[in-house]
């Protein structure tokens, strides 16, 4: 193994593809949001984008597919960036070690979510970017177009209503928390914010570059800072502990480097200082995390050695 220069990114991604196209398990789509459950588990992309917007990759790369939970680590960066520190007041910074739609903790903790990527911490911090923006979901559309460089991103209508649908558990704890006082906003508005927000399409490609301000240390694609150094290393670092939910350790094991992963197979992973990843492959583990995805990202940085350790 050694570290290798970047133009030897894309002979890596098709190594890994061709290992991956011998892999039989792929885990099963999302079955809870009808409008994923038909997604091919088959269906395999990888992207690595670095700094400069260069942008590497393998299969269906420039495939567009449900964001869903990926975009918490966009609508935590927009907030934190406007509210500062008071927005940890309303949400921790702790692993779960729960199932990222758990209701458990939320009695024993007072209506104050473990992290920002659970879903409950994720319906906070939409809430408190929705009442400083008055369209969270506006925000973070426009927000990946440009970081993307993709006008053409939207979302799913038709996702962002089968989820409504089915939305039970996030109406459940949205409306407890609401009891805590920690929601401002009225919950039919959140739910739907939230919805769009999750139903967002986009690829491998496009996320790869829309995440790399995270491996610029908060530095935007036009130049422009979002965020301080210290909130940039924060975000990656609850990334790192928070962002595959109770799988945050293995993934950490197995892939070494901060991560956020969605039920529509997708996975973002950033190396701070030199790239980003997204991979997709809509086959779940029962933790909710892409099958393939995890393989691949396990196999780039063993390959590699493009790692935070
Ligand atoms: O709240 C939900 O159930 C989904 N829209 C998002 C969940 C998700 O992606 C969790 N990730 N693995």
């Amino acid at each position: 193994m050694m570290t290798l220069m970047s133009s030897q990114f894309q002979p890596v991604l098709e190594r890994i593809a061709a290992e991956i196209e011998r892999t039989p398990d792929r885990g099963r789509p999302a079955d809870y949001i009808p409008a994923l459950a038909a997604c091919d588990p088959r269906t395999f992309g990888m992207a690595v984008a670095e700094l400069d917007g260069t942008v590497y990759g393998v299969g269906d790369w420039r495939e567009p597919f449900s964001t869903q939970s990926i975009t918490k680590v966009f609508t935590l960066a927009l907030d934190l960036a406007r509210e500062g520190d008071e927005l940890w007041e309303h949400v921790g910074r702790e692993p779960s070690g729960n199932p990222f739609n758990s209701l458990v903790q939320l009695e024993y903790e007072n209506g104050i979510p473990r992290n920002p990527f659970i879903n409950a911490g994720a319906l906070v911090v939409t809430d408190r970017l929705h009442s400083r923006t008055g369209d969270a979901a506006g925000e973070l559309l426009s927000f990946l177009r440009e970081e993307s460089g993709n006008p053409a991103l939207a979302f799913d209508e038709e996702v962002a209503a089968s989820e409504a649908a089915h939305g039970d558990r996030n109406a459940a704890l949205a409306h407890f928390m609401a009891a805590y006082g920690n929601i401002d906003n009225d919950i039919p508005v959140l739910l739907d914010q939230y919805f769009r927000q999750c139903s967002l399409r986009a690829s491998c490609a496009d996320l790869a570059l829309a995440t790399t301000f995270l491996a610029r240390h908060g530095i935007r694609a036009d130049g422009n800072r979002l965020l301080t150094l210290s909130q940039a290393k924060q975000i990656n670092a609850i990334m790192l502990t928070c962002g595959t939910y109770d799988a945050a350790g293995d993934f950490a094991y197995r892939v070494g480097l901060p991560g956020k992963s969605g039920v529509g197979g997708g996975i973002i992973a950033v190396v701070p200082g030199r790239c980003t990843l997204c991979v997709w492959s809509p086959g779940l583990d029962e933790r909710g995390n892409s099958v393939a995805g995890v393989a691949a990202l396990d196999r780039f940085t063993t390959l590699t050695g493009v790692s935070v350790f």
